[in-house]
């Protein structure tokens, strides 16, 4: 049996692995360390420790506690940590930056901390996987396609988001080289899929579309991102966790360039809504015009490559919001409404 400390699980991103975990790895015990921000959502994992009683237990608590931590790696023999826990929205990170630094710099050091120390400087066979972004890198030219991030682009990261996610990155990174720490860094693109939470494009604009409200499209809606299944992500991170080079970056993409307005504009044919639902608003501030990730790496290393179609799983991602009502109702309730006036109103 191997014991895995997942962070940051009752998340999008974590929620969707837990799931891929259990569901995929039968040998394989699973503790789940949320903090339950605003972001995270016990909702997200429904019927999950009735499904899977003796491989999984969730434990309420923050990366940033060091007694939490302490005790999970006492009351357990942890093999691998799977750190997603973060604060994760740009938008969010131009507000209050250094809710950023605390959780994604701060919380990150600590959790390896905790695992350096208690793993005692033995790491045979453990291993420790930081979950970044392709933001780290900063922005490219859309003149030129045929330039994407590689595992050598020098970060240069833009927002308080990507900057708190670089200094993690670099942090992980100084403790492999100087501790021999068994790390492992994963850069990926932006996801969608189900589970997402309301203040990301695409979930946002699906929301607002049903209930015909305006879709506030930032700037001229040109701005490009590389979009990838949530579930191939998953399934990334797993590969890598399983068997990447430790001390090693791995880029993973979709090999899906979109333009933000092409895609709003394909929620609202697929749910037969007026494109005069449209509304440009004022851009985001240091807004990174295109991202593209090369996953050769992955690719040729670990043989990962994404099985997701984006324009069949737009499709399947829109019916699961559509279908899952009372999981929006239940989201978008309480502090969901503060922060859309805070960010959208006047704008
Ligand atoms: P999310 O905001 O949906 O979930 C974050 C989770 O972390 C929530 O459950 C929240 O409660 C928890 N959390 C926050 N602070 C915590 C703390 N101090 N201690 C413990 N738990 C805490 O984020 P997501 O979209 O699922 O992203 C997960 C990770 O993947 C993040 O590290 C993010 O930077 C990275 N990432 C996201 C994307 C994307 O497109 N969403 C792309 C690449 C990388
Ligand atoms: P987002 O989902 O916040 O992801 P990220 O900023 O991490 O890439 O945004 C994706 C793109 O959509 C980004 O270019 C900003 C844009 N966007 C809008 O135009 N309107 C919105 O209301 C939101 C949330 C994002």
């Amino acid at each position: 049996m191997k014991t895995i400390l997942v962070t940051g699980g009752a998340g999008f991103i974590g929620s969707n692995f837990i799931r891929l975990i259990l569901d995929s790895e039968p040998d394989y015990f699973v503790i789940n360390l949320d903090k339950l921000t605003y972001a995270g959502n016990l909702g997200n994992l429904l019927g999950i420790e009735e499904k899977y009683p003796k491989r999984y237990v969730f434990v309420h608590g923050d990366i940033c506690d060091e007694m939490i931590l302490t005790k999970i790696f006492t009351d357990h023999d942890i093999d691998f940590i799977v750190n997603f826990a973060a604060e994760s929205h740009v938008d969010r990170s131009i507000l209050q930056p250094n809710l950023f630094i605390e959780t994604n710099v701060l919380g990150s050091a600590n959790l390896l901390n905790v695992a350096k120390t208690t793993w005692k400087e033995r790491f045979d066979s453990k291993r420790f996987l930081q979950v970044s972004t392709d933001e780290v890198y900063g922005t490219l030219p859309e003149d030129n396609p045929e330039i994407k991030f590689t595992e050598s682009t020098p970060i240069q990261p833009h927002s308080p988001y990507s900057a708190s996610k670089a200094s993690a990155d670099l942090l992980a990174q100084a403790y492999f080289d100087t501790f021999g720490f068994p790390v492992l860094i994963t850069r990926c693109s932006n996801n969608y899929g189900p589970y997402q939470f309301p203040e990301k494009l695409i979930p946002l604009m699906i929301n607002n579309a049903v209930n015909d409200k305006q879709l506030p499209v930032y700037g001229d809606g040109k701005n490009i991102r590389d979009w990838l299944y949530v579930q191939d992500h998953c399934e990334a991170i797993l590969a890598v966790l399983q068997s990447g080079k430790l001390g090693d970056v791995y880029n993973i993409g979709g090999n899906n360039e979109i333009k933000n307005i092409d895609i709003v504009t394909m929620i609202l044919d697929y749910l037969g809504k007026p494109h005069s639902l449209i509304k440009y608003v004022t851009d985001r501030l240091g807004h990174d015009r295109r991202y593209a990730i090369d996953a050769s790496k992955i690719k040729n290393e670990l043989d990962w490559e994404p099985k997701f179609q984006f324009s069949e799983q737009i499709g399947t991602t829109i019916d699961w919001y559509l279908s899952n009502t009372e999981w929006m109702e239940n989201v978008i309730s309480g502090e969901y409404q503060k922060y859309y006036d805070l960010m959208y109103s006047g704008r």
